[in-house]
């Protein structure tokens, strides 16, 4: 298998070192880096090359740290490779599970490992992602700003019936979709529709509506109550950072942006966190279980297992990074890891 590999920006490059090694560990993958990044625009003017997504749906999988850079002020190369990717490869699953590892790593109140073990479907290839719109008289007093949100019946019915189909492949029994169809009328009325034919189809599931606003505060009042949430583009980014948070911190937050039976891309869900970058505190678990995710998707479960149990353990003996309580920088984190998993 060959695996693509781009650190990125800023803590990017830590994280993915750690997950690099715990690769390393398990084996049969032949890991290539490729330099896209802030640093080689900064060089060179590419943000990804004319050529880069092909290159890229050459690899069995990818994997990626973080993207963003203040040196770059619109962030034009995270766009061109980050989302241009999403887009490019046609990855319309973007998969976040939001588990808790260790009661201790819980902010809520007498919460427990029960009470946080839910996956999120953010819908990946659409909604206010795809950059239509325009600026009448920038930079005026009577600036007109358009951002127009993208909704179509192909984007919404794949994203909810792969929601629905991971509930009946792993024996889960609640799909939650979260909209804002009352106030978005037009395109979110598209979500019901579609969410109301597919739940028919999967009458073993009990399907159930929320407004996204009103699902924000149950994440936080009642989590246990999910188990499969569906969401769109910018509702699943805004909920896994409090899905990140959930699981201890953004640190601890996986993700997969798949499209199955293609090349996918798997990447932890932080940012680079520029404030962070360079000294050598950020966590690493992220950017591992991702590429754990990775391993699963590619069909070798057992070594995701592996690696899931040797973070657990880890975790458990307090062996992490100071945002999870530790006192072990990034490296010697990854590496507590890598020495349960050897
Ligand atoms: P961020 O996720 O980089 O950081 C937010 C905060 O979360 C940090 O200040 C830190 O307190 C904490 N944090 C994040 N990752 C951590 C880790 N591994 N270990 C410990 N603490 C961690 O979000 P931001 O500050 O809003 O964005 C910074 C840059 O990253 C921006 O340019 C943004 O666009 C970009 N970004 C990229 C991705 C991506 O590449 N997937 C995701 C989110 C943000
Ligand atoms: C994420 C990130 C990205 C997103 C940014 C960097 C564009 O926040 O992967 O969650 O919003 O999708
Ligand atoms: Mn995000």
């Amino acid at each position: 298998m060959r695996i693509a590999v781009i650190a990125g920006d800023g803590i990017g490059k830590e994280v993915v070192a750690e997950a690099v090694k715990v690769l390393n560990v398990v084996g049969g993958l032949q890991l290539e880096p490729l330099p896209w990044s802030a640093d080689y625009f900064l060089q060179t003017g590419i943000t990804i090359p004319p050529d880069g997504y092909d290159t890229l749906r050459s690899f069995d999988a990818i994997l990626i740290g973080a993207l963003g850079d203040p040196r770059v002020p619109g962030n034009q190369h995270a766009r061109d490779i980050l989302l241009g990717t999403r887009f490019e490869l046609d990855l319309y699953v973007n998969y976040r599970p939001v588990r808790l590892l260790d009661d201790r790593l819980c902010p809520l109140k007498n919460r427990t490992r029960k009470d946080v073990n839910f996956v999120v479907f953010r819908e990946n290839t659409e909604g206010v992602y795809v950059s239509i719109g325009g600026r009448f008289k920038a930079g005026t007093d009577d600036e007109v700003a358009i951002q127009e949100e993208i909704n179509t019946y192909k984007g919404v019915h794949r994203i909810v019936r792969h929601a629905f189909e991971y509930a009946r492949a792993n024996g889960l029994k609640k799909v939650c979709m979260a909209d804002k169809s009352n106030a978005m009328t037009q395109g979110h009325a598209l979500w019901q529709r579609v969410f109301a034919a597919l739940k028919a189809e999967f009458p073993e599931v009990q399907a159930t509506h929320m407004y996204i606003d009103a699902l924000a505060m149950f994440m936080v009042q009642n989590p246990g109550q999910f188990e499969v949430i569906v969401t769109n583009n910018l509702f699943g980014d805004i909920i896994t950072d409090i899905g990140g948070a959930l699981q201890g911190g953004l640190g601890m937050a996986a993700s997969g942006n798949l499209h199955p039976g293609r090349t996918s891309m798997f990447e932890p869900v932080h940012g680079s966190a520029p404030a962070l970058a360079g000294k050598n505190v950020a966590n690493p678990i992220g950017a591992i279980l991702s590429a754990a995710l990775m391993l699963e998707t590619l069909g070798r479960r057992d070594d995701a297992v592996r690696i899931e149990r040797a973070v657990e353990g880890a975790v458990q003996a307090g062996e992490g990074t100071q945002d999870i309580g530790g006192t072990l920088g990034t490296k010697e984190a990854g590496e507590a890891i890598v020495r349960r998993l050897a």
